[in-house]
This record gives C-alpha cells, sequence and structure tokens, in this order.
C-alpha cells in the first residue's frame, strides 16, 4: 500500500507533494515524508510518525522547505513498525554522504539478502525497511557505473523481486526524478506547472486531467518540461496520453463530514453511470465482453476472484449467476485461490472482481488464472488499473473515484454489474426469455430511486446507532443472499467501529455461534427473501429465546417480522435477487453511524488502507 509522489517544476514542490500526499493518505497514514531538492543544492529530507497533517505542521505547510522538485510518501507499514526511522523517504549512500532519496510502495521480497550483500560492501542501514535496501543498491550502483543514473536504476530493478513504484532523486542532480513500477500502481502527470508522478490520479487531478498509464519496469525520467519513458533495456518508448474524465470535486469531500457518507449518498447516481450505456433497447449490451455465445455456452465453470468487500460481491454473485444461468460458480479469496492449485480447463470463465484493479493478491490470482488457461473477465472500477490492462475482457463500474477505505459505491456498482453479466450469460445459454430480461432490467432501473428513497430518511438507523453504539459483539444471520449480504453488513460495521462483528449462515448457528449470544447481544437478522423468510423468523424466535435483540431487515409487506424482532427496517419491495442492492444501504448506514458516535476515524480505520498492493 502506502502512497508515492512526486513533483518536477515552476513552483515549490513541498506544498504541492503535501497536497498530493493529502489525496492518497487513504493507502496508508502511519507516517509521511517528503524529500526536496533545495535551494542549497541539496536533497533535504523532512519526515515524521503519524498522519500527513503532523507534517504539514513540521514543514509549516511546506514553507520551510525551499525547492522545485521533490519526492513525497504515506505509508502504511509493512516492513518495521511506523515510527521515525521508518518513514520514507529513505536515503541511500555510504558514510553518512546522502547520495540518493527513495520513496516506495510495494515489498522487497529478497531485501534481506540484498541488505547482506551491502553490509559487506560498507553500507549501513539504519531502518528495518526493505525500501532503505533499495536506496543503498540505487547508490551502490550509481558509485559502480561512475555516476550513472539510469544504469543505476536499471541495474537495481534488476536486482529488485517483489513489488514496486519507486521515485527517486540523486543528490547531484537538481533536474531529474527516476521512477518505475512492478505490480504497484503509478501513473506519471503532465501539468502546465511541471510533471508528476503519483500512486493514484486524486493526487495530481488539481494539476492535470493528461496522464500516462506505465506498464511494468517501464522507466521514466522526469524534468520540468519534459518525460521519457524508456524500457528496461534503455530504449524510449512512446506512451498515448490517457485524458482523465471525472474532475477534482468528485474526490473532494463536497460538504460532508466524511468520504463515506458522501460515497454512501452517491450510490443511485453511481448505479445509475454504470448500468443505463449497459441497456439498449431492452438487451444487455455489454461492449467490452467479447466472449460468444458459444464460449459461454461451453463454460463448464466460473470462479469468482477477489478480496475483502469485492469477495463479497462474489458471493452474492454465485447465488445469483447460479440460480439464473445454471453455470456452477465457485467463489475464492484472491489469496486463497492463487495457492490452492484451483482446477481450470479451456471452458473456465475466472471473474475477478476489484475496485482499485491493483490488490496484489486479486492480480496474481489473475496471473495464476492466465496461466493455468482460463479465460479472464474482470469487473474494475479504475480505469487503466493493472488488473483491467491484463484481461481478457472488462466491465468497468462507473462508481468514480472512492477515497473512504471501506468501501460503499464500488460495492454497489459491482453488484449492478453482476446482475448484468448474469442475465446476459442466463440468455445466452437459454436459461431465461426475452421477457425475464425486460422484467430484471425493469427492476435493476428502479434500483437507483428506490436507493434514493432510503437515503431520504435515515433517522432510524441513525436512533439504533445511538442505541447500540457501545456493543461488544453483533452478529449478522440471513440465508442464501441474505447471508451475503450480512457477510458485508459485519465487515463494514467491524472495519470501521472496531466492535467485534460476525455475520453467519442462518441455518449453521445451532453449530456454534449460537453459544456465543447473551442477554443483550444484537443481532441483525437479513430476511429479505420470501422463499426463506418463515426460516428467518424461526432463527430469529432461537437468539431471542437465548437473550438476543433483534433488529430485523425485510422488504415491505412482511409485516410478521415486527411479532418477533425487536426493531425492523423496512427495504422498498424489490425483485428478491435484487434485495442485496437494498440491504445493504441500512447496514452502510448502520456502521456509519455506529462508528462515527464512537468518534472513530471514520475514512481512515486503524491499520487498514484502502488499496491493498502488498501480500
Ligand atoms: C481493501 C478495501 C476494501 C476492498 C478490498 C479489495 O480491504 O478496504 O474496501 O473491498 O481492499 O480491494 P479492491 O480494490 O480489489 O476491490
Amino acid at each position: 500500500m502506502c502512497g508515492i509522489v512526486g513533483f518536477v517544476g515552476r513552483q515549490q514542490a513541498a506544498p504541492v507533494l503535501l497536497q498530493g500526499l493529502s489525496k492518497l493518505e487513504y493507502r496508508g497514514y502511519d507516517s509521511a515524508g517528503i524529500a526536496v531538492f533545495t535551494d542549497k543544492n541539496n536533497i533535504t529530507v523532512e519526515k515524521c510518525k503519524g498522519r500527513l497533517k503532523v507534517l504539514e505542521e513540521k514543514v509549516d505547510g511546506g514553507k520551510s522547505i525551499k525547492g522545485e522538485m521533490g519526492i513525497g510518501h504515506t505509508r502504511w507499514a509493512t516492513h518495521g513498525e511506523p515510527n521515525y526511522i521508518n518513514s520514507h523517504p529513505h536515503v541511500g549512500g555510504t558514510n553518512g554522504s546522502d547520495n540518493v532519496a527513495v520513496v516506495h510502495n510495494g515489498i522487497i521480497e529478497n531485501y534481506i539478502d540484498l541488505k547482506k550483500y551491502l553490509q559487506t560492501r560498507g553500507y549501513n542501514f539504519v531502518s528495518d525497511t526493505d525500501t532503505e535496501v533499495v536506496a543503498q543498491l540505487v547508490d551502490y550502483f550509481y558509485q559502480s557505473t561512475n555516476g550513472n543514473s539510469m544504469e543505476a536504476v536499471k541495474k537495481t530493478i534488476n536486482k529488485l523481486e517483489g513489488s514496486f513504484a519507486l521515485g527517486i532523486m540523486f543528490n547531484n542532480d537538481p533536474e531529474h526524478i527516476y521512477a518505475v513500477r512492478k505490480d504497484s500502481p503509478l501513473i506519471v502527470g503532465l501539468a502546465k506547472i511541471g510533471n508528476f508522478i503519483a500512486s493514484d490520479i486524486p493526487a495530481i487531478l488539481p494539476y492535470t486531467r493528461n496522464v500516462y498509464l506505465l506498464e511494468d519496469k517501464e522507466i521514466v525520467v522526469l524534468t520540468k518540461d519534459n518525460v521519457a519513458i524508456y524500457n528496461i533495456d534503455g530504449e524510449p518508448i512512446k506512451k498515448e496520453v490517457y485524458i482523465v474524465d471525472w474532475d477534482v470535486s468528485s474526490a473532494e469531500k463536497g460538504g460532508y463530514e466524511h468520504f463515506m457518507f458522501k460515497e454512501i449518498m452517491e450510490q443511485p447516481d453511481a448505479i445509475t453511470e454504470t448500468i443505463s450505456p449497459r441497456i439498449k433497447n431492452g438487451q444487455i449490451v455489454l461492449d467490452d465482453v467479447k466472449l460468444t455465445k458459444e464460449d459461454i455456452n461451453n463454460l463448464d465453470k466460473i470462479y469468482i476472484v477477489a478480496c475483502g468487500s469485492a469477495y463479497h460481491v462474489g458471493v452474492v454473485g454465485k447465488y445469483i449467476i447460479e440460480s439464473q444461468a445454471r453455470i456452477p460458480v465457485e467463489v475464492d479469496l484472491a489469496s486463497e485461490f492463487r495457492y490452492r492449485s484451483p482446477i481450470i480447463t479451456k471452458n473456465t470463465l475466472v471473474v475477478i472482481i476489484s475496485q482499485s484493479g491493483e490488490t496484489l493478491d486479486t492480480l496474481c490470482a489473475l496471473r495464476e488464472a492466465k496461466r493455468l488457461g482460463a479465460r479472464i473477465l474482470s469487473i474494475v472500477n479504475v480505469v487503466g488499473s493493472s488488473i483491467a490492462r491484463e484481461s481478457d475482457d472488462i466491465l468497468y463500474t462507473w462508481a468514480g473515484p472512492e477515497i473512504a477505505v471501506a468501501t460503499t459505491k464500488a460495492y454497489s456498482t459491482q453488484l449492478s454489474v453482476v446482475y448484468l453479466l448474469s442475465q446476459y450469460l442466463a440468455q445466452q445459454k437459454g436459461e431465461m426469455t426475452q421477457k425475464d430480461t425486460d422484467e430484471l432490467l425493469q427492476n435493476l432501473q428502479l434500483i437507483p430511486a428506490k436507493i434514493q428513497d432510503m437515503l431520504k430518511n435515515c433517522t432510524d438507523i441513525q436512533y439504533l446507532a445511538s442505541k447500540f453504539y457501545n456493543a461488544k459483539d453483533i452478529f449478522f444471520i440471513g440465508r442464501s443472499l441474505d447471508y451475503a449480504i450480512g457477510l458485508e453488513g459485519s465487515l463494514k460495521l467491524k472495519e470501521i467501529s472496531y466492535i467485534h462483528s460476525e455475520a453467519y449462515a442462518a441455518g449453521e448457528l445451532k453449530h456454534g455461534p449460537i453459544s456465543l449470544i447473551e442477554d443483550g447481544t444484537l443481532v441483525i437478522a437479513l430476511a429479505t427473501q420470501p422463499r426463506l423468510y418463515d426460516k428467518l423468523l424461526s432463527n430469529i424466535k432461537e437468539v431471542k429465546a437465548r437473550g438476543a435483540v433483534v433488529l430485523a431487515i425485510v422488504q415491505e409487506g412482511m409485516d410478521t417480522a415486527s411479532e418477533v424482532a425487536d426493531y425492523v427496517i423496512t427495504i422498498p419491495k424489490c425483485d428478491p435477487l435484487l434485495a442485496a442492492s437494498l440491504a445493504v444501504v441500512p447496514l452502510q448506514l448502520f456502521g456509519y453511524y455506529v462508528a462515527a458516535a464512537r468518534g472513530c476515524d471514520v475514512d481512515k480505520p486503524r491499520n487498514l488502507a484502502k488499496s491493498v498492493t502488498v501480500e
């Protein structure tokens, strides 16, 4: 994870770097630092433990370091605890000569071997990080090539194993920033005020929409007037400029207290943006999917592979695709899939789901599936991300930038794409008629308005959050699709409020979890599926009999729930297959209000980061 930024241009670098880092804090916020090539003709490093605001204060908003070129970093600690010494930038050089400054996102897997080697060559290390090894290695090659920066960078890259996005400056070079990536995101921004590198687009958006998307091991050399890109053999590469089509306001809070709340509120529009272009004259049109009818009819299995909330979308997808398209679906956590010898044939489709398109486990799972011969269809939010680029077919979610660590609108748009994909597969296979498709599409198109209605009045949820914000444990139960929604509701709650929470398939309660129910334990029972409603009511009675307080989430018209549950939240009536899209909303709000009531940092929960680019 971690966020990196670099700038060389015609104005003071430090404030620009700090501004860029403020947009990357979602990637990690254990410590922050900048290195600026100062007017005194050397690199000055300022860094500190903690949030970016501590650094901002330390450098007086950037005013205390003068210079027009620099690199910056916001850290999510992997190697070494979050402290001053382990903060980036790291410097390289023997005998206290800080010849090189480096910021890094990723993990250098062979750093111990490299460190030992460098120690035998007179290099001393002060931090526990893998990154310091990169800084020292660059210096080592810089010395051994008689000060050839490009050669030093190339040789360094060839020695590194693992993942990296790097920004590098040399102490005797006031004009150039070097940058390179492998399996960690990095873009180049081309602005009037100068040129940038950054882990993500929001960092440069106040200055430019023109970016280069980099491939692995492409080396970028930035000056204030020029960006040159080379392959690992040092040959120049020509790139197309990609023009970002969303604006700064999408990545700003816009008057809301938290990004998470803003993003919850944006869900109706995000879903509309995502589904509308794919419904034309009553037909599902998946322009970016090249699977033919024959391919679909030959599919022997679908794997849905993802992490976190995207995995929960996959769990919904399994229920839906199996029931509609009658294709066997396995849902896998990417971190498990990639190491478990999955059985893949040429007729296996692997559906990858990822907001960022950069989650390392998911990316590696994609590569493993590809290596084994699967066809890859990805559902991704970030255009041009690694997962998007390495997939055979892409379905973009058009959620816009999502900043809060806990996903909401990306989850909802992923769900809506899964509905379209499932119906499309079913229709191509002849499992569904045009009439079925018409109905589903009509119902799907009503979802944004229904969510909008739910969002107009959040007072019930707010009240419940104020009642239970001090709970020790909260359980979610449900069957089938309701179980899948419970998984997401539970994750939302625990990740931002730090309340212990679990989601169980309601039928499994009797096999263990019911022993955890005590007097007053809150159980959130999802009962939106008419065919399983009565079974859920029985499960509610079972936990009530053990002292639980129950909040039931049901569809309009399921009135008997109020006879057994203590509290009932009603979602608008909908096709049961689409209920996840509505039922997740009160759960997102519940998590949000509980976390806010507890005074938690809703958008930046402890220990987490949004884009998980390490294993
Ligand atoms: C992190 C985020 C989650 C996200 C997961 C997978 O844990 O906080 O919101 O679901 O990563 O990320 P991806 O970008 O692949 O969807």
